[in-house]
């Protein structure tokens, strides 16, 4: 089997030789320009004139333009057309492009574009949460609120209640490759753009407008970015378009990479927010009601962060099947960057509010954190398959063997990595909540936004992490560990993850496929998805291989091209396998079709018992390389290409009433993370981790593991380390790894013990398998939980931790769990 194989990138061993071609390594024409934006140094106000003479006396200047000189639209929105590419008289953060160099080299574009005199009436921003919501500065009108049941009646009742407010911070995406575009002009005024983007349609749709042309004349090819992470799907479309404009203006190739600080202060990241919270729960632990207000901090343009709201209140349930449950949240419209998509688009924010509180609950009834979680856990999914014993509803994995037949090889080592089986019934499941624990009141297995939870795998994957980590023998030891020491303390702690799959605007769940086979019988692979380094080519080319019965090496991969398919979604909501390799599977399909009632025929046999395997098909008792039969069906005139399409099937979502099924499947996962803190500095370090990760029966057990270990650490990065700091002008302080502090290879955990959960999707995907690119970023939030427990052990109060949990912040943590 092709498909399941652990087998590396498709571009592994070009990433480490150097050899892998981003934007900037493409050999540029003799006459490209090369440009930079001037940037508005303050957060707010009306421009009142331009001084920009010494910028066109420059060296190397061959022209700059403000908006005045845009041939049509000024707008770089991906959403509602409120982001102009250049300042059209009012600035609206510190950062934001006012004009545009046009120069020989990137130096001199660069140089240039600070010597820019903008004269400005300053206006005070409004930079805060707070500001905004005292201003009434917001998207969409008032706060959005969905909820299930009573939630002031269920509180009103509960035994126990609990309040207070949380914060997260933002996120700087960190992609190693910088925002990048490359714009090529050609004959009668069609225009080429390579970019570095997670959604190429979008580009070529952005680039039209800008040139005033219908899509067709512009074509937008990406064959890979060195990450994206969400930064990708929206931001770059401000430099392809910059480079259109340029390259029309200029009648040359145009050429624009932001530096590493201009990519900072320019670019949106993830949405930082403030949670307030009220939740009501008996001294069992069962919580009955939950109240959330999340106020998420947007930016100055719109973007997707309506979309990143929903997902954040989608989220605020994560495993929980609560009574009562409402979120109202704020999207507020602040003098800052315009916050955009991030690994989890607004999930693990709702997520790390709701494990917080749960957090909290257990500290206040002295319970463990695991056991707390666990009495409040959605219903187990049932069962599949005939041979399941009626009273199992654990949803225990099935065999490597499954019904589909398929055998899993090579993956072993990835796979089954400790993981014996045990019942639920074991001492450890008990102590921890498991098997036996009376129902949530929770009523039915139903979100708070109507969705059934059908497919629930946590309660079977908690009793396994719970084993493999040793984490009742741990918590024990750990709490004697603390007791004998004053000054450092360590912390241990679990979390839960259950993750939507699908966009949640239902028409973006759609994809298309490119498939040539020439008559040599090698493959050429086309699809809308793009490649940022989370294997999706590979994915998808071991998709079409094994339709074909061959080896992956049979297929070649493309760079993803808008002229060969076409009004693609952005390659995000990890969704990238599941739409893509289901389009090249369809594409596969017809080819395999045509060509089994082609060679049947010609054998004396039917169509359909014609078989592709092995790297060869098999006709009647006739066997013939790939290629042979290839040739035979060019001969014989029959048409060796096909486009290929999918749609996923089930998805309902009313938005605005917030009730339907908006995803597809969940993805789940859990962690066991254990920290020490250092109580006189706040310093901390992430000791051990330990995951299992439910990829379905994954397309790639290697890559996924990859997207585990990358999203992990990505996730306690955002939560730890990574801070960004805004002064009171609303210039943003922290815009290089000098002063951000993503994690580095000696920050991840000393021990890293990954499994994967090798039960298959229920939903039918590609294979069975599960998306993979998003939810373990929030298996991250199981460090800052350690970190909280670490500080927890200090004193006798909350220590109300708030992200990022850095060493300052652990500090004053500390401190007020001594009271
Ligand atoms: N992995 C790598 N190495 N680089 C990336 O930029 N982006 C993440 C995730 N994993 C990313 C990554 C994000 S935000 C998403 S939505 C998915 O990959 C997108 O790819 P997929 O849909 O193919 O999983
Ligand atoms: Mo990912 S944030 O959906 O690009």
């Amino acid at each position: 089997m092709t498909v399941a194989k652990p087998l590396p990138h498709d571009a592994a061993a070009l990433h480490v030789t150097g050899q892998a071609r981003y934007v900037d390594d493409i050999p540029l024409p003799a006459d490209t320009v090369h440009l930079a934006f001037g940037l508005s140094q303050i957060a707010r106000g009306r421009i009142t004139g331009m001084d920009l003479s010494a910028v066109r006396a420059a060296p190397g200047v061959i022209a700059v333009m403000t908006a005045d000189d845009l041939p049509f639209a000024n707008d770089v929105s991906p959403s509602i057309h409120d982001e102009p590419l250049l300042a059209d008289g009012t600035i609206h953060h510190a950062g934001q492009p006012v004009f545009l160099v046009i120069a020989e080299s990137h130096l001199a574009a660069r140089a240039a574009a600070r010597l820019g005199v903008v004269a400005c009436d300053e206006e005070t921003p409004i930079l805060t949460v707070e500001e905004a919501l005292a201003a009434d500065s917001r998207f969409e009108g008032g706060p959005v609120i969905w909820a299930k049941g009573d939630v002031e009646a269920a509180l009103a009742s509960a035994p126990e209640r609990l309040s207070g407010t949380l914060r997260l911070g933002g996120q700087e995406h960190f992609y190693l490759e910088g925002q990048a575009a490359l714009a090529l002009p050609q004959e009668g005024g069609d225009m080429h753009v390579v970019s570095s983007t997670q959604h190429p349609t979008e580009i070529q749709h952005k680039v039209a407008e800008a040139l005033g042309l219908p899509m067709h004349a512009v074509r937008v090819e990406c064959r890979r970015m060195g990450g994206g992470f969400g930064g990708k799907e929206s931001q770059g479309n401000a430099l392809a378009v910059a480079c259109a404009v340029a390259a029309r203006a200029t009648g040359r190739p145009a050429k624009m990479r932001y530096d590493r600080d201009d990519d900072f202060i320019v670019t949106g990241k993830r949405h930082d927010f403030r949670i307030d919270y009220r939740a009501g729960f008996d001294r069992e632990g069962r919580v009955h009601a939950l109240d959330f207000t999340q106020l998420c901090r947007c930016g100055w343009a719109q973007d997707l962060s309506l979309a990143v709201a929903d997902r954040a209140m989608l989220h605020s349930d994560n495993a929980y099947r609560i009574g009562a449950l409402r979120v109202a949240s704020h999207r507020l419209k602040t003098n800052t960057q315009s916050a955009t998509a991030f690994r989890g688009f607004g999930g693990p924010q709702g997520m790390a509010g709701v494990e917080a509180v749960m957090d909290r609950i257990a500290r206040h009834l002295g319970m463990d954190g695991v056991a707390l979680r666990r009495r409040n856990f959605y219903e187990a999914a049932r069962a599949r398959g005939p041979s399941a014993p009626s009273g199992e509803s654990r949803g225990a994995p099935p065999s490597p063997e499954d019904v589909s037949g398929r055998k899993k090889q090579g993956e072993a080592d990835l796979t089954s990595r400790g993981a014996t089986k045990i019942s639920s019934g074991t001492g450890a499941a008990q102590r921890f909540g498991g098997a036996h624990s009376p129902p949530p009141p929770g009523g039915a297995n139903v979100t708070h936004y109507g969705m059934e939870v059908t497919d629930f795998e946590l309660h079977a994957m908690t009793d396994r992490l719970l084993e493999t980590s040793d984490y009742a023998a741990r918590r024990t030891a750990i709490a004697d560990w603390n007791a004998g020491s004053p000054v450092l303390k360590r912390g241990l702690a679990y979390a839960p993850v259950k993750f939507g799959i699908s966009f949640t605007l239902t028409h973006l769940n759609q994809a298309g496929a490119l498939v040539h086979v020439y008559q040599d019988g090698s493959i050429h692979l086309n699809h809308g998805g793009t490649e940022m380094g989370q294997g999706l080519f590979q994915k998808v080319a071991q998709v079409t291989a094994e339709r074909f019965g061959l080896p992956v090496e049979s297929v070649k991969i493309t760079a993803t091209d808008t002229a060969k398919v076409p009004n693609t979604s952005a390659t995000a909501a990890s969704s990238g396998s599941d739409l893509n390799g289901m389009a090249a599977q369809n594409a596969a399909d017809q080819i395999r079709d045509r060509m089994a009632a082609c060679l049947a025929p010609l054998y004396q046999a039917e169509p359909a018992a014609v078989r592709f395997e092995d790297g060869e098909v098999v006709v009647g008792e006739e066997r013939m390389p790939f290629a042979e039969a290839a040739r035979i069906c060019y001969m014989n005139r029959v048409s060796l290409s096909a486009a290929g399409y999918y749609r996923t099937p089930e998805i309902t979502w009313d938005r605005l009433r917030g009730q339907g099924r908006p995803f597809y499947y969940f993805a789940y996962g859990c962690a066991v993370t254990e920290v020490v803190i250092d109580t006189l500095t706040g310093e901390n370090r992430i000791l051990r981790a330990d995951i299992l990760h439910d990829c379905g029966r994954s397309l790639n057990p290697a890559l996924d593991r990859g997207q585990i270990e990358g999203g992990y650490v990505q996730g306690a990065g955002w939560l730890t380390t990574e801070e960004l700091v805004w002064d009171a002008k609303g210039r943003l302080r922290t815009h290089a790894p000098s002063t951000y502090k993503i994690p580095a290879c000696s920050d991840r955990p000393q021990v890293f013990e990954v499994a994967l959960w090798d039960g298959e999707n229920r939903s039918e995907t590609v294979y069975r398998s599960k998306a993979v690119g998003e939810p373990p970023f929030m298996l991250g939030i199981s460090a800052w939980l350690a970190l909280a427990d670490a500080c927890a052990a200090c004193g006798p109060h909350d220590p109300m931790l708030n992200a990022p949990a850095t060493a300052e912040e652990v500090l004053a943590a500390v401190g007020r769990a001594r009271g």
